[in-house]
């Protein structure tokens, strides 16, 4: 499963790049006004540090100008992902850019129907938001795994980006279902890392080691 960090924070988004378990890094209009930086900017500074996909989402809501938007923001950098909400009109835009060559993703995306369309589109990925839908009593994790046996199906190339992750019980749901992608904030994406086990075990290595006197180099 590829592992992307949602949000614009590029240092930590170069800290764990540099690691090599980051694979891309997903925005969206929320997120870049919470920055305070100009889109254009962020965009192409996220671009530069992770080699992977990163995703960009239009602000138009009609199809021509979210095809106008789509290739301006595709020109920033050979890695960005355009992204458009599954509309009618950012179906067609989809299929229109896609066609051209640009990577889409097709965001906001709450129901199986929608995945499906976005695949015949000719998306890259499509964006499934399980936090959002658990926000309403539903159980987000169910679309992902509505998604994969529909895609499976058929072979659609169009790869599953979970979003709206909101712990790290759904990364772990979302890669025992197979999701190709999962798009993680910050602070969930660090605490996938920790467990007080590791913690403690280490600390009792640790002293235990110490206790022998002895040194590896
Ligand atoms: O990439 C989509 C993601 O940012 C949405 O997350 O928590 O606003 O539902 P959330």
């Amino acid at each position: 499963m590829q592992l992307f960090l949602d949000g614009s924070d590029i240092d930590k988004i170069r800290k764990y790049s540099d690691f090599g378990v980051i694979d891309g890094v997903t925005t969206n209009p929320s997120i870049i006004l919470k920055s305070g930086k100009n889109m254009i900017e962020v965009i192409s500074e996220l671009a530069s540090v992770v080699s992977g996909s990163v995703s960009a989402e239009v602000s138009a809501l009609d199809s021509e100008k979210m095809v106008r938007e789509g290739m301006k923001l595709s020109e920033i950098a050979k890695n960005v992902t355009v992204k458009l909400p599954i509309t009618w009109d950012g179906l067609r835009a989809c299929n229109t850019l896609s066609k051209k060559g640009i990577s889409v993703n097709m965001t906001l995306c709450f129901s199986s129907s929608q995945a499906l369309l976005a695949a015949k589109a000719g998306a890259e990925y499509v964006s499934p938001f399980i936090g959002r839908l658990d926000d309403l009593n539903l159980e987000g994790i169910d679309l992902i795994s509505d998604i994969k046996l529909i895609y499976s199906h058929y072979k659609f190339s169009t790869k599953i980006l979970a979003a709206s992750i909101r712990t790290t019980n759904h990364v772990k749901q979302c890669a025992r279902l197979g999701a190709d992608v999962a798009t993680i904030p910050l602070d969930v994406f660090e605490k996938l890392i920790k467990h007080p086990l590791t913690e403690s075990g280490l600390n009792q290595f640790t002293a235990d080691w110490e206790k022998t006197g002895q040194s590896i180099i």
